[in-house]
């Protein structure tokens, strides 16, 4: 589905009328190219800027040795510095509420020169771990801190937080995994985020293709966000095991042709569903590593107007089913083995954080799969594997396709990045939290909404 305001804005006498007018004006994004994934990583120069203390610099020197390894040009300031792509602030070391002014005047005084699509990330301790709390405040007013600079975002621009968990360094592999995603185009549609990384996560041999040899399931793979989870799993190296209803067959035979993996005619609601999933994935690979749980259905009325079929076969689909198979899925050994680790992804919504009219049942469920994931976080993490949930926003797909115009006009636009996300948008932040670098996030809901304005 194409944004017909967004191709005549991004350039020409649109862009001019729509500036004129003081008209939205929405960037095309950067994506991440297929054939040359990640390359470059950031788009011109990273600069690195600290909160001047021992620590911060101690994590910047970590962060430094992987920037270079990735073959970015990073710098401490602009000096003859063409496009700045990036710019990371690592302010683990502030203590009190007034350290921030410093780096976050830094931090204001780069913006104007930072290029198109270009990154922000700012690297912090969690307020919640915290033992004063001064230290609290300090570390909590950075999550709404980097929720304003990402509002303030232009021309394809984001911002994001990494809040370190556990003790880990800056440098340690996960907080330097989300580091990578948030500076790749792979994170195009996440801005306003905080991603919480602790310890645990390895870095992967091949950063192109950080899935390679890792067994993938996807539910709900025939269209849609599904079809985009399995190609981009592919692309990073997975092999795929495509799960959809009979009915959908054709389309999902399709999607895994080309994605050179295998189809499953499956009802998720069946009650042996996780079994003939694991079973499908034993007999063709030998194993199973990871579960996306994507398949869903919309059953959208008012309260007034909600009928029992329409509730109960959408929490049968979208939330039911999730939590039965998890019941075999999250069982010590059913995923992952010693050099693979196990990870549920599901697909949540920002109508379940911050509801929708019309989708009581659909946010019901919704808000469940969060409140799964973070449930099964600790047991997943006992055998060193992860759950983690995704919510999109508004993503052009054939279900957003089906809104009136004038409504689905509006919804574009009422994110920071106004317009909708595409399907690989959310696949990339799914397939980033299947990877190895991702095994230190865990329980969390990662957004890919364009920071939507809805919500937390
Ligand atoms: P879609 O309707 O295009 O695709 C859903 C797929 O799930 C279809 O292929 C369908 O046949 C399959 N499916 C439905 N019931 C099934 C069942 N009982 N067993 C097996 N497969 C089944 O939906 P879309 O837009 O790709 O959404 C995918 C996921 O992302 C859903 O969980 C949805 O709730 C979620 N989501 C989508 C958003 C959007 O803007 N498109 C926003 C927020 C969340």
């Amino acid at each position: 589905m194409s944004d017909r305001y967004l191709d005549l804005t991004s350039g020409g006498p649109g862009r001019k009328i729509a500036k004129t007018l003081g008209l939205p004006q929405p960037a095309v994004l950067r994506r991440t190219d297929p054939d040359s994934v990640d390359s470059p990583l950031a788009p011109g120069t990273v600069l690195l800027l600290t909160d001047g203390t021992d620590a911060a610099a101690a994590d910047a020197a970590g962060i430094v040795d992987h920037l270079l390894g990735w073959g970015v040009d990073v710098r401490r300031d602009t000096v003859g510095v063409a496009t700045v792509g990036a710019v990371v602030v690592v302010a683990t070391g502030i203590g009190r509420s007034g350290d921030f002014t410093a780096p976050a005047l830094a931090l204001g005084a780069q913006l104007r020169s930072l290029g198109r699509s270009g990154r922000v990330v700012v690297v912090y301790r969690d307020a919640e771990e915290s033992d004063s709390p001064a230290l609290a405040a300090s570390r909590a007013g950075i999550d709404g801190f980097v929720r304003t600079v990402a509002k303030e975002m232009r021309g394809g621009a984001t911002a994001n937080g990494i809040a370190l968990t556990g003790g880990v360094d800056a440098g340690a592999p996960s907080p330097a995994g989300a580091l990578r995603f948030l500076l790749a185009a792979r994170s195009a549609f996440v801005s306003g985020q905080i991603l919480h990384a602790g310890p645990g996560g390895s870095a992967p041999a091949d950063w192109r293709r950080p899935l390679s040899g890792h067994v993938v399931a996807v539910t709900g793979a025939a269209r849609g966000i599904g079809a985009q989870i399995v190609a981009v799993a592919a692309r990073d190296g997975a092999k795929v095991v495509g799960i959809d209803v009979p009915a959908a067959g054709e389309a999902l035979a399709a999607t895994m042709n080309a994605a050179g993996g295998i189809s499953l005619q499956l009802d998720v609601t069946a009650d042996d569903a996780a079994d003939r999933i694991l079973a499908a994935a034993r007999a063709r690979y030998g194993r199973l590593d990871v579960v996306v749980h994507n398949a869903g259905i919309l059953r959208d009325k008012l309260l007034a107007n909600m009928t029992e079929e329409k509730f109960a076969s959408l929490v049968a689909v979208n939330i039911a089913a999730p939590v039965r198979m998890n019941e075999t899925f999250a069982a010590p050994g059913a995923l992952g083995d010693a050099d693979h680790a196990a990870r549920i992804i599901s697909l949540a919504s920002t109508s379940g954080i911050a509801g929708n009219r019309g989708q009581s049942n659909y946010s019901y469920a919704k808000a469940g799969i969060i409140g799964m994931t973070e449930s099964l976080a600790g047991a997943m993490a006992s055998a060193g594997g992860t759950a983690n949930a995704v919510a999109p926003g508004f993503i052009e797909t054939d279900m957003t396709a089906k809104i009136p115009a004038v409504p689905r006009q509006v919804s574009r636009r009422m994110s920071s990045l106004q317009q909708g996300g595409l399907p690989v948008d959310v696949a990339e932040a799914i397939c980033f939290l299947a990877s190895p670098q991702a095994g230190g996030i865990n329980g969390e809901t990662l957004r890919v909404c364009g920071q939507l304005v809805v919500g937390r």
